[in-house]
């Protein structure tokens, strides 16, 4: 049988696109965790990428742990990050910080998970050690602002559409969007998986449109435009809740301030 618990050491995060399945729990439950700073000990050796929060209870329970140098069997025990010295079967594990990325997307890079031999992902384009998933996709053709992160708390509540969270698009059509199309593309428009949600349409200028959407369905801007007589020739995101892509150079990335991250909690109704 082989041990739920990987050398230790390593990289933090959550496992898989953690925030994308929604098992991590959210900010509320940060908030049941103990005294400021604090968490429970089974969470902590999930964020140290120790196990599933589950088995690492079952790891706690079997005596497999030391805090301090005491055994724990206890996995809602508090421990604190950087201040307590926590053991798996004797190696020191801790969990890794979380990171914000936000990244200008070129044309012809996905933004699934890395796939060797095929194309470039956006995770590639990322300077960072920490084991980082897209915040939602943007196709391969599409360019502009897409998040990256390991806290998946965070991705969840970017993502599900309950918290609509805006995204802004710029789109340069086949023929300039005349009053109808955009009136049909903010009313809502009828596709293959039920109707759209109110959304902003605008011209900008020539072929061009500005549509801020607050859903994420797969392909939906495209599929919009298609649905009212138009063609996607060209797809830029420029927004995502209140972070601006900005000056970045395309292929180009930055880290988010714990500012913009916080603000990035509001737009997804946070506190
Ligand atoms: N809508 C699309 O059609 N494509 C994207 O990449 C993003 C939104």
């Amino acid at each position: 049988m082989s041990s739920p618990c990987r050398p230790p050491k390593r990289r933090v995060t959550p496992e898989p696109p953690a925030g994308l399945r929604g098992d991590r729990g959210d900010r509320g439950d940060r908030g049941a965790d103990h005294g400021a700073g604090e968490m429970r000990l089974a969470k902590y050796l999930a964020h140290s990428g120790v196990a599933s929060r589950r088995a690492a209870e079952a790891i706690v329970r079997s005596g497999r742990v030391r805090v301090g140098g005491e055994v724990v069997r206890d996995p809602a025990r508090g421990v604190e990050p950087g201040a307590d010295e926590v053991l798996v079967d004797g190696s020191p594990v801790s969990p890794e910080a979380t990171e914000v990325w936000l990244l200008n997307k070129p044309a012809g890079v996905v933004s699934t998970a890395r796939e060797p031999g095929s194309r470039p992902a956006v995770v590639e384009l990322v300077e960072s050690p920490a084991r980082l998933y897209p915040v939602g996709r943007l196709d391969a053709d599409s360019t502009g602002l897409i998040l990256l992160t390991n806290d998946g708390a965070l991705a969840n509540r970017l993502t599900h559409p309950r918290y609509e969270v805006p995204k802004t698009y710029r789109a340069r059509l086949a023929e300039p969007a005349n009053r109808r199309q955009l009136e049909a593309l903010a009313g809502g428009v009828q596709l293959e998986d039920g109707p759209t949600a109110p959304a902003e349409a605008r011209r900008l200028g020539g072929t061009e449109i500005e549509l801020v959407i607050r859903e994420g369905r797969n392909h939906q801007v495209r599929r919009m435009v298609e649905a009212v007589g138009n063609e996607v020739r060209q797809l830029r995101r420029v927004r995502f809740g209140s972070l601006e892509l900005g000056e970045l150079a395309p292929g180009r990335s930055r880290r988010l301030s714990d500012d913009e991250i916080a603000r990035l909690w509001k737009d997804a109704g946070g506190e």
